[in-house]
């Protein structure tokens, strides 16, 4: 079994080092709260899905195009990066569309994606002759129409089917089960109904079928079912005269935020995809492949550090107070979800621990009963795997400004996000002139 693997960390001497940077060294020229992204990890994880992948267009002839969910991390410098690499976009907003136009990615590699695009949205997906808008209500379907009627043009439209699979994640981030609000559902015969609308509509290009059922996938049997579920409906749809061309498979693999937990990897999962659609090759003709995978592309590239500004004691345990804070990285407030922690100078002495941030909040916890390196007021915390919906979730409560964030490289390091002023938190507050 191979790993997931987070290479950029190691220690050295004692010392945590990022992609060989002392990460205390890191933290007393950027200051803290402090993200750190790397480069290679981004390019080593990005390249080991177009490697794992490339044998689909080998054996197909079709193609295959991995298009970053940009909802995991849309830092300009990221996305140029990624887009640089050849990388598509999966989209779920004007402003996600706007920063991959900004980052030249081209318009037959964006996808845009969401249950509640607006009429301004739709324009401007339309206008940018995107590759589909992945359509997830009739609703949906029949503006998209119309818009595309009084633009003069027609709008290419994949259908986001829910084909009610258990994705064996956290109830927060599935979304192909029969009662998540997402797509439309197989089973019922809302979508087959959908898609023969479309036929129909003089604006409309029907061009894919998309499916996400839910995000940290750590076990591949799911991915085996979805594309099972999405290849019969094509079937069926071949056999109403409707032939399909791209399938988006929607997200990635998960991450091992645990690192004891065994996590398949890219080559795991292009085995299973495509030997699933390679059962097919007699019954349709093989359709173009897409994925939109986020989290596996930059969690493991990115890091958190924070510095201890008080330890106290309770009756119940020894409590470390950093810098970083749940608006910084939201996940193990709002999900529980496991980070690991280390400092970034590991002393012999051990001691079980609770590293906390600094907002009013009881959730404002990163890590409870933690066996850590001893750690004095002063030093770094490095929380690990924090590249993905972490900064993309940050946000200003208790009048915090989001945090820095810099992206090394062979070659030095950049500062590739300002931390925001005090005057940034409230610029876009009016005080009317009576209360001036
Ligand atoms: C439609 C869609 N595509 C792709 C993704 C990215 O998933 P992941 O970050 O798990 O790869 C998501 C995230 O939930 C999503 O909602």
């Amino acid at each position: 079994m191979k790993f997931l693997g987070n290479d950029m960390i190691t220690i050295e001497n004692g010392v945590l080092k990022i992609d060989g940077y002392d990460g205390n060294k890191l933290a007393k020229e950027y200051g803290t709260p402090l993200y750190v992204m790397s480069e290679n990890q981004i390019i080593r994880n990005f390249k080991s899905y177009e490697d794992a992948f490339k044998k689909y267009v080998e054996e197909t002839g079709r193609e295959f195009i991995l298009c970053y969910a940009y909802k995991a991390n849309s830092n300009l410098a990221i996305t140029k990066l990624l887009s640089k690499l050849g990388c598509g976009a999966d989209v779920v907003s004007g402003g996600e569309l706007y920063i991959a136009k900004l980052s030249n990615v081209p318009s037959e590699k964006i996808v845009f994606n969401g249950n509640c695009k607006t009429k301004d949205e739709i324009i401007m997906g339309i206008e940018n002759n995107i590759r589909s808008f992945n359509v997830d209500s009739i609703g949906e379907l029949i503006l998209i129409n119309e818009i595309a009627k009084e633009i003069g043009t027609v709008a290419n439209v994949a259908f986001r089917i829910n084909p009610d699979v258990n994705p064996k994640t956290h109830p927060k981030i599935s979304t192909g089960l029969k009662n998540n609000k997402f797509g439309l559902d197989v089973q019922s015969g809302i979508a087959m109904r959908a898609i023969k609308m479309a036929k129909e509509m003089e604006n409309i290009n029907i061009v894919g079928i998309h499916c996400h059922i839910g995000s940290q996938l750590t076990d591949i049997s799911p991915f085996i079912e979805e594309t099972k579920k999405v290849m019969d409906f094509i079937v069926e749809l071949k056999n109403e005269g409707i032939e399909i061309e791209d399938v988006n498979l929607g997200g990635g693999l998960g991450v091992p935020y645990h690192k004891d937990k065994e996590i398949p990897n890219q080559y795991y999962l292009a085995d299973a995809i495509i030997g699933t659609i390679m059962e097919y090759k007699d019954k349709v003709d093989l359709p173009n492949l897409i994925l939109e995978p986020g989290r596996s592309v930059v969690a493991t590239a990115g890091v958190l550090l924070g510095k201890v500004h008080y330890i106290k004691e309770t009756p119940c345990a020894k409590w470390v107070m950093i810098d970083a804070g749940m608006n910084d990285m939201m996940r193990p407030a709002i999900y529980e979800a496991y980070h690991e922690i280390i400092p970034c100078v590991l002393r012999e002495e051990k001691e079980v621990v609770n590293i906390a941030g600094g907002l009013c909040e009881s959730s404002d916890v990163f890590g409870k009963n933690r066996k850590l390196p001893k750690v004095e007021v002063g030093d770094i915390i490095a929380i690990l795997d924090v590249g993905a919906y972490g900064i993309s979730m940050a946000n200003n409560y208790n009048a915090r400004g989001r945090p820095r964030m810099i992206l090394t490289r062979n070659r030095g390091h950049h500062i590739i996000r300002e931390r925001e002023t005090y005057g940034e938190l409230i610029a876009k507050d009016i005080v009317p002139d009576h209360l001036l």
